[in-house]
């Protein structure tokens, strides 16, 4: 059985490839996806965005059985202690990423309520931040 890897991302990450693209770029994630599949063929990645906060908690929750999980809560990051709450009441790693580099931008984006209780923060490497993530899951907890 392959070994699965949970992909979460918040709000308003929907919208990658047409929102800010001068911060965010121009590629969809869906695209991305698409090519961490067959870059990483030899996990099981799962998919899941949603905007509304409960929906993450229900999700985060339910990631028992996945050997990692990486989430870009977006601006839930900054705002939410249920979320940090959830990834520290479940016995999964997770792995904090953004896509900007969020020491970069607005003060308001210098805090996280979740960093604390993650394995570690991966930021600003635009999409590939994900694969780093990825990759930290397959080379070093495989
Ligand atoms: C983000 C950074 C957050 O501050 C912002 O609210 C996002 C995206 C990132 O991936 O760079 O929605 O998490």
């Amino acid at each position: 059985m392959k070994t699965k890897i949970l992909i979460i991302n918040g709000p308003n990450l929907n919208l990658l490839g047409s929102r800010e693209p001068s911060v965010y770029g121009n590629t969809t994630f869906e695209e991305h996806l698409t090519k961490l599949k067959n870059t990483f063929s030899e996990i099981e990645l799962e998919y899941f965005q949603s905007n509304i906060e409960g929906e993450i908690i229900d999700k985060l929750h339910a990631a028992k059985n996945h050997k990692g999980v990486i989430l870009n809560a977006g601006a839930y990051t900054h705002t939410s202690i249920a979320i940090g709450d959830a990834v520290a009441a479940i016995s999964t790693p997770v792995i904090e990423v953004h896509i900007s580099n969020v020491m970069n931008r607005e003060n308001d984006r210098h805090i996280s309520k979740i960093s604390r209780h993650c394995e570690g923060i991966i930021t600003g490497f635009g999409l590939y931040s994900y694969n780093l993530a990825l990759k930290y899951f397959i080379s070093v907890k495989g």
